[in-house]
């Protein structure tokens, strides 16, 4: 039995990660290790978390002997790597936490990986996973390809970048056989409503207003969480060793755009007047060094391994913002006192 560990399942991404592996593969013992911070939230995998392939181990990657403890206690084959400080306004107030999860979390990770592997690498996997941000800000043309250089400029980037740059290091230094993804913008079903779709329908749900930055012409591209899940299961299972696979869901989007969008669905959904959501929006300060412009080429993916996404966004939305409203218990216990002390703190600032 291969027995893979799979950080931060207990996010957003990560959780719908862990459920598709302890479903499809029930001969893989499925680790799940994650510090619980306030991202992460166990209900998320209440569906899966009496499977018998299934462990869930509260750690936090920064702590470097637990790291090597566990290692050497669980021996795993295969490491698919998603804990990280994921927020960028997060990060712009906040750069040091992102620095000790995403760069040395990474780095402990991957020391207690050689160790325990020690050479021996036959059967063996470091999957990291990234994000298409690392690459920097667009103008109005082209697409990040897996060899645009590296431009990152939020301190959530930088720190990603940096663990892009270790896990490719170990792989030239120790040969440790790693994988890397970078992904644009996912949504769907149990994202923290701090990022902007979740917020959105929360807000919008309330008759709050919707805070868009700058005068909403930041660009990004959108990919169904589940479509990423599946190109992660794809890349773990065929990717080429030493190699780097784009993720994007040809899906470009002007956030004053997706926002429109967005509340014309809920209008119709909760049956409100034409237009009641859409004058909820209200443009906020700019957030700092706010990246224009986000595409991504995942030709790569698509014909090595035949990946592609599987939902027209338009399909999407609908389903995510359903999903929204009929998990209303979800929502209401995520926004609990922490969570709206974090948001109105923000919201006052701009
Ligand atoms: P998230 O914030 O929803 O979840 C992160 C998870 O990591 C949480 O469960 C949290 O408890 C856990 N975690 C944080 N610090 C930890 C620590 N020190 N030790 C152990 N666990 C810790 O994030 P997400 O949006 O699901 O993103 C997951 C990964 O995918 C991240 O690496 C992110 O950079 C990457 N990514 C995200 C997107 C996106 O659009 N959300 C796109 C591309 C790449
Ligand atoms: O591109 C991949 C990245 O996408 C991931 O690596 C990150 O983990 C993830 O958080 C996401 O980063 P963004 O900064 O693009 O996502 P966010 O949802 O925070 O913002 C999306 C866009 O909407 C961005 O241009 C900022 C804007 N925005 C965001 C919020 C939260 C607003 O206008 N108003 C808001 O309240």
């Amino acid at each position: 039995m291969k027995k893979i560990l799979i950080t931060g399942g207990a996010g957003f991404i990560g959780s719908h990660v862990v459920r598709l592996f302890v479903k499809n593969y029930p001969e893989y013992q499925i680790f799940n290790l994650d510090a619980l911070t306030y991202a992460g939230n166990l209900e998320n995998l209440k569906d899966i978390e009496a499977e018998p392939n299934y462990t869930f181990i509260k750690a936090d990657i920064v702590d470097e002997a637990l790291m090597k403890d566990l290692f050497e206690q669980y021996q795993f084959d295969g490491v698919i790597h998603l804990a990280a400080e994921s927020h960028v306004d997060r990060s712009i107030s906040d750069p040091l936490s992102f620095i000790k999860t995403n760069i040395l979390g990474t780095v402990n990770l991957l020391n207690a990986a050689r160790a325990v592997w020690n050479g021996n690498f036959e059967g063996k996997l470091f999957y990291h996973i990234s994000t298409d941000e690392v690459y920097g800000s667009l103008g109005e043309e082209g697409l990040f390809t897996e060899t645009t250089a590296y431009d990152p400029r939020s301190p959530y980037s930088s720190s990603k970048a940096s663990s892009d740059h270790l896990v490719r290091a170990y792989y030239h230094t120790y040969g440790m056989p790693v994988v890397v993804s970078n992904c644009s913008n996912n949504y769907g079903p149990n994202q923290f409503p701090e990022k902007l779709i979740p917020l959105a329908i929360n807000n919008i749900k309330k008759m709050k207003s919707i805070p868009i930055y700058g005068k909403g012409e930041n660009i990004r591209d959108w990919l169904y969480v589940i479509d990423h899940a599946n190109a992660i299961d794809m890349i773990f299972h065929k990717g080429t060793t030493g190699e780097t696979y784009n993720i994007g869901g040809i899906n470009e989007w002007k956030n004053i755009d997706l926002i429109k969008k967005m509340c014309e669905v809920l209008d119709r959904k909760l049956e409100r007047e034409p237009g009641t959501s859409a004058s909820l929006i209200t443009f906020v300060k700019d957030r700092a060094g706010h990246d224009m412009r986000y595409a991504i080429d995942s030709s790569k993916l698509m014909k090595e391994l035949g990946w592609k996404p599987s939902l027209q966004f338009e399909e999407g939305i609908e389903k995510t913002i359903e999903w929204y409203l009929e998990n209303e218990e979800w929502m209401n216990r995520i926004t609990d006192g922490t969570y709206e002390k974090y948001y109105e703190s923000q919201y006052e600032k701009r």
